[in-house]
């Protein structure tokens, strides 16, 4: 019988401490910011049982025993810097319905099918409910355990029990330790659950993937808290409507954050898109006005999207704007420049913005390719279908760099763009060999760009 744990509640903004939870903090005044914690750790038992370690010289530290585990899927281990590190406790977050239990059943069937045995611990979805999923997917591993659990305490035991490659957890707001009265989801939980399975990773040497549900404003379990507890945070994000979805790193204790996987939800499970930008141009209109194609960087990698605007004049009152995958706020700023900069009168004008595929698009390199696309539309004339513009647009109307040109053209290149219509900085530095047969139009203002491409 486990003797009652007694817990107290601390604030997060200062360190108060009170035996009950209350509303405003006494000490800094804050609101809402009393979480409960564990008043008296079990100090000094590690939950495995194993030696705690001891302070040792630098030099003696064995790294030659951390080979990763290579998930199969490539994308997955691409972003994560080459495979799973054992002992590495992972976040996975994202919106409901995204896809990340399926790309983590992915994940533990490469696993389960290369190094043993998985455990699938899942405290939203039954057991057949999982199967099914899996069968959907195509691939059933004996090595593949189902655990539906809610306990964390029972799940360690078992885990420590099976010693299995990796341990997967669906999700982190379904846990709770018996430690801590409050109900499973809440922030005093969800942290206290992520400490013990940290704990467990590290002890353990067993990595362990966590998913969490992003909250409204988008943060993982509402304070970005676990964040900091883990070694990599991965954010799996796109638009339900489209297939495409994106895997990013916000963090990454054993790699760089700029790496991004590229998935599309298929009828069998996540799919590798190896050619996104061919894919993402696919239906593309040639010679219809309104339609700019730029090259996105999505961390290091770059991405042909087209631009869509369609500027028609206001029926009554207001005029309306609209941005999809692009900043509402940008575009009313980017079409002021247009007005007063470059002379075209937008005051009676509806507008619309869209970044086709579903991406959010939130690099300022999308900015002249937004002004030329509204500017092409209003004046219904086409920008030449091969022609590719980038560039950050400035209050005053001019056209400021922007990083990775030559990254960005090679990408373009490669899928057939012969005309590339950049900022004027960028072209003076840009090493590329005038011999490739590209045309490089440098462009200091936005009237100079619509020079060059409504000629
Ligand atoms: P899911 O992994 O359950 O999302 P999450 O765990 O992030 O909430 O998958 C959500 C959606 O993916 C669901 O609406 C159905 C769709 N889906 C496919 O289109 N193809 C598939 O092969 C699978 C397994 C799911
Ligand atoms: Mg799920």
């Amino acid at each position: 019988m486990l003797a009652k744990i007694k817990t107290k509640f601390v604030c997060q903004q200062c360190g108060s401490e009170a035996s009950k939870w209350l509303g405003r903090c006494p000490g800094c005044g804050e609101w809402n910011t009393m979480v409960e914690e564990v008043a008296v750790k079990k100090a000094e038992i590690t939950l495995t049982g194993m030696p705690a370690s001891k302070p040792k010289p630098i030099s003696m530290v064995d790294t030659s025993a951390m080979p990763r585990l290579l998930t199969g899927v490539g994308e997955f281990d691409r972003v994560l810097g080459g495979g799973i590190v054992p002992g590495a406790l992972l976040l996975i977050g994202g919106d409901p319905g995204i896809g990340k239990s399926t790309l983590l059943l992915q994940v533990a069937t490469g696993i389960a099918e290369k190094y043993g045995s998985v455990i699938y611990i899942s405290g939203e979805e039954s057991a057949a409910q999982i199967k099914i999923r899996a069968e959907r997917l195509g691939k059933i591993s004996n090595n593949l355990l189902i655990f539906t659990e809610n306990n964390l305490e029972t799940i360690i035991v078992e885990a420590l029990q099976h010693k299995p490659a990796l341990v997967i957890i669906d999700s982190i707001q379904t846990m709770y330790s018996p430690d801590i009265p409050s109900a499973p989801g809440s922030v005093g939980q969800v942290r206290e659950s992520t400490g013990k399975l940290m704990r467990f990773a590290k002890e353990s040497g067993i990595p362990t993937a966590i998913i969490g549900h992003v909250t409204k404003d988008g943060n993982i379990a509402g304070p970005r808290l676990l964040e900091h507890m883990v070694d990599v945070v991965l954010y799996f994000e796109g638009e339900r409507s489209y297939a495409f979805r994106v895997l990013r790193a916000i963090k990454n204790r054993f790699g760089s954050t700029n790496e991004s996987g590229i998935f599309s939800m298929e009828q069998h499970g996540l799919a590798e898109v190896t050619n996104p930008s061919g894919l993402l141009l696919a239906e593309r209109p040639q010679g219809a006005p309104g339609s700019v194609v730029l090259v996105y960087m999505e961390g290091v990698r770059p991405l042909l999207i087209e631009i869509q605007a369609l500027v028609s004049t206001t029926c009554f009152g207001m005029p309306r704007r609209m941005a999809a995958g692009f900043d509402y706020n940008r575009l009313l700023l980017l079409m002021a420049v247009l007005e007063k900069r470059v002379g075209i009168m937008l005051a009676n004008q509806d507008a619309y913005v869209n970044a086709v595929g579903g991406f959010k698009i939130v690099e300022p390199a999308a900015d002249l390719p937004v002004v030329l696309a509204i500017a092409s539309s209003f004046r219904g004339t086409a920008v030449d279908p091969s022609t590719v513009v980038m560039g950050e647009v400035g209050l005053t109307g001019e056209v400021r760099m922007i990083g990775r040109v030559e990254a960005r053209i090679a990408e373009a290149a490669a899928l057939g763009f012969k005309r590339f219509v950049i900022p004027a900085g960028n072209l003076s530095s840009l090493k590329l060999a005038r011999t490739t047969g590209l045309k490089l139009i440098g462009a200091a203002s936005v009237s100079e760009a619509m020079e060059a491409v409504f000629v």
